[in-house]
């Protein structure tokens, strides 16, 4: 078996894959390492077929819809996810053929309704279900402490205590664990009572995870993150310096329609001269009035950066093909001391 164990903070993300047939699965892929996922893949001479989530991610997010389109993969979460993008639903006792491997489905709620975990010969991916010395939480939305006392007592810890631990998530930087240790010393599975161990989990008083609302709205749609769009946006557009910006003011030679596109009251305060008001939220209905000549190189900036450039690859896709966004903003810009203009607009 080709076997990869992806860190990303907190997130722990796997790579398996069939030697002989070089068919492989990637395990709870999370956004920022998609290119490591495709690099690994490529180094080893895999390719990946299946895209799994262990369940529902309240805190990370998930790159299994990008991840599974960019490749043609299947998109795979338990039936219970309501992942509009997940097109081969699983349940327990099925499995999933990756070359000559074997992916073996356990149901397994409680940290959500939709936990399962995947057992491949001598290793078992437990997403948040068990953890190495903790168990995922019962708190998020869909948990249930009842639930993960079956799922952990009932079935996981009946394994082989032989039997690997690899789960979604490991702040302490250990690779790995298994059943016989997890049953052995882990604090939270000490508790073998129903009642003492439900109490527990309910009295765990553990602050929210960050990020959780974007998490869960965009794990759960398909939608994108604010990170996502922007990054985007940045992959498709290009930028000016501040530096060739005031080269080119200062130099008289400046070509560029200055767009200032934050508000009013922030333009009047101050503004790089020259440029002209229009702000973001009045952008697609005014341009056909205040930018006339599509030919014409156009340069947008805001307070930091991020709107101009969000504006830009409108502008661009709006046939504006000449249109930069400044790297930097009006803060930054300042910050410089590069001249700024107050007052209304010529
Ligand atoms: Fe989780």
């Amino acid at each position: 078996m080709v076997f990869e164990q992806i860190v990303s903070g907190g997130c722990r993300s796997y790579l398996v894959g069939c030697e002989e047939t070089c068919a492989a699965a990637v395990i709870d892929p999370e956004i920022s390492q998609i290119d490591r996922y495709l690099a690994l893949a490529a180094r080893d001479g895999l390719r990946i077929h299946h895209v799994i989530d262990t369940h529902t991610h309240a805190d990370h997010f998930s790159a299994t819809q990008q991840l599974a389109r960019r490749l043609g993969a299947s998109a795979v979460m338990h039936r219970e996810s309501p992942a509009p993008f997940v097109n081969m639903r699983v349940d327990d006792g099925e499995m999933l053929v990756v070359g000559r491997l074997r992916l073996q489905v356990m149901h397994t709620p409680g940290h959500t309704r939709d936990s399962m975990c995947l057992r491949i010969e001598d290793r078992l991916f437990t997403g948040d279900t068990l953890l190495i010395g903790a168990t995922g939480r019962t708190d998020l939305p869909s948990g249930d402490a009842e639930a993960l006392y079956d799922s952990l007592f009932g079935r996981l810890l009946r394994l082989d205590p032989e039997l690997s631990v690899f789960p979604a998530h490991e702040y302490k930087a250990r690779g790995h664990s298994t059943i016989g240790q997890e049953v052995a010393a882990n604090p939270r599975l000490q508790l073998r009572d129903r009642g003492a161990f439900v109490e527990m989990m309910h009295n765990l008083n553990l602050s929210m995870p960050t990020h959780v609302t974007e998490a869960l709205r965009t794990n759960m749609s398909g939608g994108k993150t604010t990170a996502q769009l922007l990054a985007e946006a940045a992959a498709a557009v290009p930028f000016m310096s501040l530096v060739e910006l005031n080269t080119r003011i200062e130099g008289s030679c400046n070509d560029l329609v200055m767009l200032d596109v934050r508000e009013r009251d922030a333009y009047e305060a101050g503004h790089i001269p020259g440029a002209r008001l229009l702000p973001r939220g009045q952008l697609e209905l005014r341009v056909n009035q205040e930018l006339p000549d599509p030919t014409r190189r156009i340069l947008a900036y805001c307070e930091l950066g991020l709107i101009s450039t969000l504006a830009v690859a409108t502008l661009r896709g709006m046939g504006f093909q000449r249109a930069v966004a400044l790297d930097g903003g009006m803060k930054a810009w300042r910050e410089a001391n590069y001249h700024v203009q107050a007052g209304k607009e010529p």
